[in-house]
């Protein structure tokens, strides 16, 4: 990327400014860095390796000159915008649910299908956060033993929900603690030591709301296996960044946790964290700040007799691997 100008739109919301600081942590060489918001945020300063740069309105010709963009600033900027960038003649890689069941437009994982980049169109989707979270550590044992049937429940942290819902979460428990009256904002309900179902909508014929549709569609096209039985639970925890899954899934022969946890140990972007003396395992206060998806708690499913299923537990921070390090990681592959 060393001869390359990066454009960042949505620089100054929670995944964005993961942005920023993947690149510098990751040391990417770039060219050039341009942060992009709305007018609310234009004139504001960021430091990117410390050099202050100026936040600029997203406009049409925004992108001029630009090679590589990351989005994420919702689905609708993303439609809008993306691809403007495109005719521009950059490459998008958007965190948004915009393009990702888009079956002409690459969901990308880099440690499961960093092949599919090379069918991209100017448009690269960056997968939901829970798929992400859930699929990383799963994908070593589908190629080794084929999964057919996955159960999830996942505990979604505030960041999924933006800067905005990171901040409910710390004011209304700030208030709750104040012993005073807290009016949410971002979501219907009480969040503060409180969990509540995903806050996206219901579809009315299944029941599931849409980001457990999102990880069951995303799981068949990730894995391009269409045979894969899912169904997921989402729910929305008091906790800021991290994401956590419980899952039990059943393979097609076969398995035992210990060959489970020897996939696992030299799977790239996995840390077995299977403390089972001292009960210590995949935490989102140990998932929160760096890049790998935690996991543990791999053991036999006791409801399935004949020994292909096995349940574990993982943790990965939402706003890295979930969104801006794995976004960064294809603009690497790139
Ligand atoms: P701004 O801070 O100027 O509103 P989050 O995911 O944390 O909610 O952040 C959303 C990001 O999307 C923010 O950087 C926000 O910028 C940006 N954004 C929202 N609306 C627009 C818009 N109309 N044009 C450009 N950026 C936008």
């Amino acid at each position: 990327m060393k001869n390359k100008n990066v454009a960042i739109v949505g620089a100054t919301g929670a995944v964005g400014r993961e942005f920023v600081g993947c690149l510098e942590s990751r040391g990417v060489p770039l060219a050039s860095l341009k942060l992009l918001a709305s007018a609310r945020s234009a004139g504001q300063k960021q430091t990117f390796r410390g050099q202050e740069l100026t936040i600029e309105e997203l406009k049409e010709d925004s992108f001029n000159g630009v090679d590589i963009a990351l989005f994420s600033a919702g689905s609708g900027i993303s439609r809008q915008y993306a691809p403007i960038a495109v005719k521009a003649g950059a490459v998008v890689v958007d965190n948004s649910s915009a393009f990702r069941a888009d079956p002409a437009i690459p969901l990308v994982v880099p440690e499961i299908n960093a092949h599919r980049l090379k069918d991209h169109k100017g448009i690269i989707a960056n997968p939901n956060c829970a798929a992400i979270t859930t699929l990383v550590p799963l994908w070593p044992v589908h190629q080794a033993n084929p999964v057919r049937r996955l159960i999830i429940s996942t505990y979604q942290a505030a960041s999924g929900g933006g800067a905005a819902l990171m901040e409910e979460l710390e004011q209304s428990t700030r208030a709750y603690l104040d012993g005073k009256p807290y009016e949410p904002k971002v979501v219907k309900h009480p969040y503060a030591f409180n969990l509540f179902s995903h806050n996206t909508a219901i579809d009315m014929a299944t029941g599931y709301n849409d980001e457990e549709s999102k990880v069951i569609k995303e799981t068949k096209k990730i894995f391009e296996d269409d045979k894969i039985a899912v169904s997921a639970t989402c729910v929305r925890v008091p906790v800021l960044r991290a994401h956590s899954v419980s899952m039990t899934f059943e393979c097609e022969r076969p398995i035992t946790p210990q060959e489970v946890k020897a996939l696992l140990a030299k799977a790239p972007g996995v840390r077995i964290v299977d403390d089972w003396a001292n009960n210590y395992f995949p935490m989102p206060k140990d998932a929160s700040g760096q890049g790998d998806v935690l996991a543990g708690r791999i053991r036999k499913d006791l409801s399935d007799p004949s020994g292909k299923s096995i349940s574990m537990f993982v943790a990965a921070d939402q706003l890295l691997k979930g969104a801006a390090l794995n976004a960064v990681q294809i603009a690497e592959l790139l």
